[in-house]
């Protein structure tokens, strides 16, 4: 059974939907242990806690340099045994250390299809502003592997979702988190726990 540590910012939507899949037995080999958040007063610590899922908080704001602050972060997750981290909506950068610490273990879902709509700046509401000024047709979400450029990891899943006339941002990323978010991060995350996903090349294979 792999350790599964998940870390969050705000509302924590996909960390809800991990703990009900979970509950629904949808995550195989895996289990949620433990939930860092980068937020004191995230909500999403009030759905860990509920869940009676060991909850931690680290901010950046804390560390004197983004060093330390990367070093603890990485041994915070070291710490709590974490086989793999989950970004589910966590809105701090993460360092090189923690990256090469958990090389091709780091998963975060994405809410465009990349590589539309990411990178620096292109997080949370933002990203589905950005597909509206464009006037796209179809956005989606992407679940991917975390490595040192920003959002440019090895793709798992993607899942497209179409825009609708009078769409405002806060409506697509609603259809956004339903269709698509909510759905492939369980199964990213499951796919990885039975160990189905082959990363080569900075792509991946799933074995399913
Ligand atoms: C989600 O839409 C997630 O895809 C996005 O933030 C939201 C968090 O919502 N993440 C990013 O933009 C990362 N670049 P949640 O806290 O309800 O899960």
């Amino acid at each position: 059974m792999k350790n599964i540590v998940v870390l969050v910012s705000g509302g924590g939507t996909n960390l809800q939907a991990l703990i009900d899949a979970q509950s629904r037995g949808e995550i195989k080999n895996g289990k949620i242990t433990c939930v860092v958040s980068s937020n004191p007063n995230a909500y999403a610590l009030t759905r860990a806690e509920s869940n009676n899922i060991h909850t931690e908080v680290i901010r950046r704001r804390d560390y004197d340099s983004f060093g330390d602050y990367d070093n603890a972060l990485t041994q915070l997750l070291l710490g709590q045994k974490a086989d793999l981290v989950v970004l589910a909506g966590f809105m701090t950068i993460l360092g090189s250390t923690v990256i090469k610490a958990f090389e091709n273990r780091i998963i975060n879902i994405h809410p465009s299809l990349i590589p539309s709509f990411c990178g620096e700046g292109f997080y949370g509401l933002h990203v589905h502003e950005q597909a509206l000024a464009k006037g796209v047709k179809v956005t989606g979400a992407t679940a991917h592997f975390v490595n040192e450029i920003c959002d440019g990891g090895p793709i798992i899943i993607q899942r497209a979702v179409e825009v609708q006339n009078r769409d405002t941002p806060e409506i697509l990323q609603k259809r956004v988190m339903e269709q698509a978010e909510w759905k492939i991060l369980p199964k990213a995350v499951s796919l990885f726990c039975e160990d189905k996903i082959i990363v080569k090349d900075n792509k991946t294979e799933i074995l399913e």
